[in-house]
């Protein structure tokens, strides 16, 4: 392992659920870098979830996905979310996604991922972040933004430019670090009590 301490659980969510998406191999790359790094992931994958609109209705917070989502969620030490930028922000299904999550994600570390054209979905990246503030996750500095998604890999799904790995290595060993040293805290500093 690469990162002192404990091997840790770091799931990727895919924020498309477009057919014929591009995200899903940057998607699965990340995970394949996480487990490079020797930590466990999974590719959480919001079209297989099929999560319903949120709406609080109890035919919908009974769907698999559902607590599916929640399971990997609460079961994860910090995650990394992938988002496509559509008109300027990230997906409805991300955002849709989040809203069934509360404590999952909290004191957690996130690192979150963009793509696009020349932007790489920096805008995406730049508004999830402060949705996640709002979460009481912690939004790491890194991210990886995957530009020019149209070329990136080739039709067998060869990745075309090798300059992406380091930039996920990279980000993903600054997510283990806020990721170890948050566990510790969650284990062992007092959460401030807050004021009603
Ligand atoms: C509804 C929609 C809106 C888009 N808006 C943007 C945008 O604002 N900026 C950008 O760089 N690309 C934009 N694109 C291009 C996408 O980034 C590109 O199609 C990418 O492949 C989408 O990811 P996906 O294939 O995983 O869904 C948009 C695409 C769609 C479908």
């Amino acid at each position: 392992m690469s990162t002192e301490g404990r091997q840790l659980f770091i799931p990727v969510v895919c924020g498309s659920i477009r057919r014929n998406r591009r995200s899903l191999l940057p998607t699965a790359l990340i995970v394949e870098r996480i487990e490079a790094l020797g930590h466990r992931s999974v590719l959480v994958d919001l079209r297989e979830l099929a999560l319903p609109m949120y709406d609080e209705e109890p035919e919908s917070e009974a769907q698999p996905g559902v607590a599916r989502l929640r399971e990997l969620l609460a079961e994860s030490d910090a995650s990394v979310w992938q988002s496509p930028e559509y008109n300027h922000s990230f997906t409805s299904a991300v955002k849709n996604a989040v809203d069934f999550v509360d404590e999952e994600l909290r004191r957690k570390p996130v690192a979150v991922c963009g793509l696009g054209g020349l932007s790489g979905g920096v805008r995406a990246v730049e508004q999830f972040k402060l949705v996640l503030i709002e979460m009481h996750a912690l939004p790491i500095r890194d991210s990886v933004h995957f530009t020019e998604a149209r070329t990136l890999f080739d039709a067998e799904g060869k990745l075309q430019r090798p300059e992406f790995l380091p930039r996920i290595d990279q980000m993903v060993m600054e997510l283990a670090w806020y990721a170890q040293s948050l566990r510790w805290g969650r284990e062992n500093v007092a959460v401030p009590q807050r004021r009603r």
